[in-house]
């Protein structure tokens, strides 16, 4: 299969022409580039090249305006988000917000899935709805597992969920295999999306199971079911390899809608491309002057000021088609869904100056934001679903103790969370680490903190919320006056606790999870 490799996919999707298809220049990869496969190894060789060639948005950058953050964030660990603002403005307001993730049963819970556990509690304790699910139609068909190994590991996933503070009666747990609203949400969804667009994101053939691509449908709806009920800003914590899944359903949640909002200038369409040079020549002429800017002037300032391209050639010749129209700008409901009921009432809801087109309305007072509102509000009176884009965070990748990747078929390079104590102490005691070949050259060089497995578990486990405590491994190491074996031995008996206390809740919960509205025994008896 090829990959959702480092490639530009165009635009985002949020609002603006999400009902086009978005071409994928999906390239094969070698093994040191960025691959984002979510069914194969994601390598990530550089953070950064996440942002520029995935649109993925740097964490730091909203960090401010998230209240009380957790410490996966305050740290770095959650290094990147796709539209978490409006997460964060809801959080911050008190509106509604609600918070999914969801896990395959393919093997134990480790330390990484731990990651994401604590992120869906987090916002369940910050006031959102939260709902974690077992991906079991996609661990039978991606992975192959048996219904008697997904049974088994999906009661593990989920003690370990409860263990570490998953309100239950709160927040909503399902298996994809038992959830009947789902699976209809997935199959309308699965109606906005065909073969070839699943070919260049995931690199799906002629040999890819139909099983498969409906595990896909049931993930897109996994991610919008939160707002089945009411539409509202939902976060998907993931790694950075289901990133994919989260813009397909980004443009799928934007194709369901009965309207859609863009900013226009005049009578005619324009893609957005074409709206850029609208936006600059009406920029650039309506600046001195209170006339109104002609649209063939506005054609004659472009191929005078801008340089040559499609986009400018096309817009030049609508511009000249529209003659001595004036350029205005305004919010455009675009007609991609609606019925003509719908249609009509939005027609009548929107105040103020307005133009009425075959299959776009024009509204001259309107904001952008006002404008979403009101197409939202439509569309739920009339039936639709209305719903709001979904974001995501994501989350580095640990290192595994081994050096390298983390691999669960690499027992001592991961720590499960069933681990006996004593061996995940070992296994802490045997990990490499970005320790000086000499204790001398590390009390003179400092340790290499940002490239040690161990201080990553310091970080993203062991020193829990203690910001300070996480900090003063760091500054010691790198200042030479923490040695790896000291480090080590701190961490190991870290962890054997930190097992040791996380077992001992686990067996806590089993009356919890017993008395929670999710069923552990499938009754197929077939694989
Ligand atoms: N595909 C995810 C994985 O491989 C599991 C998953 C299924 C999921 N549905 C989801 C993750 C919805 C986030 C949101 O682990
Ligand atoms: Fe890693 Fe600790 Fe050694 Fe520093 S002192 S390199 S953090 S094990």
């Amino acid at each position: 299969m090829t990959r959702d490799t480092t490639s530009d996919r165009g635009r985002d999707p949020d609002g603006e022409d999400a009902a086009e298809p978005l071409p994928d220049g999906g390239t094969a990869a070698g093994d040191d580039e960025t691959t984002l496969d979510p069914w194969g190894s994601a390598t990530v060789a550089d953070y950064r090249k996440l942002f520029e060639d995935f649109g993925i948005e740097a964490f730091d950058e909203i960090l401010a305006e998230v209240p009380d953050p957790h410490y996966l964030m305050r740290r770095g660990v959650i290094f990147g988000h796709r539209d978490y603002r409006k997460v964060a403005e809801a959080m911050a307001t008190g509106e509604p917000f609600a918070a999914l993730s969801g896990f395959m049963p393919t093997g134990d819970p480790h330390i990484g899935h731990k990651l994401v556990f604590d992120e869906i509690i987090w916002h369940q304790q910050q006031g959102g709805d939260a709902y974690a699910l077992i991906a079991d139609l996609e661990a039978n068909s991606a992975r192959g597992m048996t219904w008697d190994e997904i049974d088994e590991h999906a009661r593990d996933y989920l003690l370990s969920l409860l263990a570490l503070g998953f309100d239950p009666e709160e927040g909503e747990l399902y298996r994809q295999s038992d959830n009947r609203e789902l699976q209809d949400l997935g199959f309308e969804l699965g109606e906005s999306a065909n073969f070839s667009e699943l070919e260049n994101i995931y690199g799906f053939d002629g040999e890819t199971s139909v099983s498969h691509m409906q595990s896909v449908v049931t993930q897109m709806a996994d991610i919008l079911y939160p707002q089945l009920d009411e539409p509202k800003p939902t976060v998907i914590p993931v790694g950075p390899d289901q990133d994919p899944h989260v813009r397909l359903a980004r443009d799928l949640a934007a194709r369901t809608q009965f309207f859609g909002v863009t900013k226009a200038y005049a009578s005619f369409e324009a893609d957005a491309d074409e709206r850029e040079h609208l936006a600059a020549a009406y920029g650039a002429l309506s600046e001195d002057t209170d006339e109104p800017v002609r649209c063939e002037d506005a054609a004659d300032w472009l191929e005078a000021e801008m340089a040559p391209d499609d986009a400018r050639e096309r817009v030049a010749a609508k511009l000249r088609e529209a003659g001595k129209e004036p350029l205005r700008p305004r919010v455009r409901f675009l007609d991609r869904n609606a019925t003509d009921e719908a249609f009509e009432a939005l027609i009548d809801a929107v105040d103020g100056e307005k133009r009425v087109f075959d299959e776009h309305v024009d509204s001259f007072e309107l904001s952008r934001e006002a404008a979403e509102e009101l197409a939202r509000e439509v569309e739920l009176d009339h039936g639709g679903y209305g719903f709001v884009a979904p974001s995501s965070i994501y989350h580095r990748f640990m290192t595994g103790l081994t050096g390298g990747k983390m691999s669960s078929s690499v027992p001592a390079s991961h720590i499960s969370l069933l681990d006996d104590p004593e061996d995940g102490y070992e296994k802490v005691k045997a990990a490499t680490t970005g320790g000086r070949e000499t204790a001398e050259k590390q009390r003179e060089l400092g340790g290499q903190a940002d490239e040690c497995p161990v201080y990553e578990l310091y970080a993203y486990l062991l020193a829990g919320d203690d910001d300070e405590f996480a900090k003063r491994v760091y500054d010691e190491c790198v200042d030479g006056e923490r040695l790896c074996g000291d480090c080590k031995e701190q961490a190991a008996e870290l962890m054997r606790e930190f097992l040791a206390d996380h077992q001992e809740k686990r067996a806590e919960v089993q009356e919890l999870l017993e008395a929670a509205d999710i069923d552990l025994d499938s009754d197929r008896a077939r694989t």
